[in-house]
């Protein structure tokens, strides 16, 4: 009986001493490439300052989500608080205190939206830098044109802290916690279609559509998401989208009411989405129909 009783502590602590050492190991994998030092060439972008380009870079920072994660005034805040996963706070890009507005440079805001790295270098975690490096030279700088413009508002975001379970998934591949990973910094820059109503420049507006959607636009499962949450939609010719007619998609991103009635789940960016002019949202459709079927 104490023998037995003796090979079970053994094993036991056996056990824990292999859980202690994963556990460490998936602390200083995560940490090191949490701790690296990114060095970017920075291209600067023309920064204006009239009002067509300021309402150019509002309509940017509402369409392309920035406020859905850094709130509708832009001053932060934790968008991510699982006691399993971690806490991600969203910047107060504001000039506020807490706020980066007064720091920042331009060649900083857009080392930080193109790189998704900040100016010490290190990376921003879960800033989706990967959709923004597509903007154009246009659209950045009427972004950051209108980001020095907003009011400042104080607020300190919590501190990032990223738990076992996230860092987990983010070995996985599962958890997007590093975009600037995503990124190939010295890359040439991707040509920037004219805007209009284009194959074209419906795929540059729906970059950000492919985060959930999947680079292929075929839905399913959207990573990082707690479970429970809807499976995104098939956007290809083979979904039920495909079913409607122009006008019932852009009445769909509108109302965040389907064709047949279904309420749209708000983990669908429909604020963002809905506010796109109907120009942007045919360009989408088109692109859209364009995609060869899914499987
Ligand atoms: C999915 C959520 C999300 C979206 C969408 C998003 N951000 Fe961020 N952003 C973050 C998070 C989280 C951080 C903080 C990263 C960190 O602290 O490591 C951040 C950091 C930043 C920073 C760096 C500020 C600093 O602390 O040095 C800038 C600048 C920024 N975002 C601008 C933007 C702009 C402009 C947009 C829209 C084009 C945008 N973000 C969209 C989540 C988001
Ligand atoms: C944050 C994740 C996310 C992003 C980003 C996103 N979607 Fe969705 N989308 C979803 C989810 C989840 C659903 C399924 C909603 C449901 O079943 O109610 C959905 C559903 C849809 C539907 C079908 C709605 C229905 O009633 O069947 C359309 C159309 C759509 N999305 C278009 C877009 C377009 C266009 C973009 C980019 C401009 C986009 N989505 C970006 C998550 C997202």
């Amino acid at each position: 009986m104490s023998k037995i009783l003796k090979w079970l502590g053994i094993a036991l602590a056996g056990l824990a001493g292999l859980l202690i050492v994963a556990a460490a190991l998936v602390f200083f994998l995560s940490e090191s490439r949490i701790n690296k030092t990114y060095v970017i060439s920075v291209n600067t972008v023309p920064v204006g300052a009239d009002a067509e380009t300021l309402a150019r870079g509002e309509h940017l920072a509402i369409t392309r989500g920035c406020t859905d994660c850094h709130g509708a005034n832009l001053a932060g805040g934790a968008f991510i608080d699982d006691p399993a996963i971690g806490r991600i706070s969203a910047s107060n890009l504001t000039s506020g205190r807490g706020g980066v507005g007064n720091l920042y440079r331009d060649e900083d805001w857009v080392r930080a939206i193109r790189h998704g790295v900040g100016p010490d270098g290190k990376p921003l975690l879960f800033m989706p830098a990967q959709e923004f490096y597509y903007l154009s030279d246009e659209d950045l700088g009427a972004l950051i044109a209108y980001l020095r413009t907003i009011p400042p508002v104080d607020n300190v975001p919590p501190e990032d802290a990223v738990r076992p379970l996230g860092r987990i998934l983010f070995l996985a591949g599962k958890f997007p916690l590093i975009p600037a990973e995503m990124i190939d910094h010295d890359a040439p820059r991707p040509e920037a279609p004219e805007p209009g109503v284009t194959v074209a420049y419906g795929q540059y507006l729906a970059v950000g559509c492919a985060g959930c959607h999947g680079q292929d636009f075929t839905g399913g499962p959207i990573p990082g998401m707690p479970p429970g949450t809807p499976p995104a939609a098939d956007l290809t010719p083979s979904g039920h989208v495909a079913d409607w007619s122009e006008a019932e998609f852009i009445a769909a991103m509108r109302t965040g009411v389907s064709p047949d009635g279904h309420e749209i789940s708000p983990v669908m960016p429909l604020d963002a989405v809905g506010a796109m002019t109907d120009d942007e949202l045919k360009a989408i459709w088109l692109f859209l129909q364009s995609l060869p079927l899914g499987a």
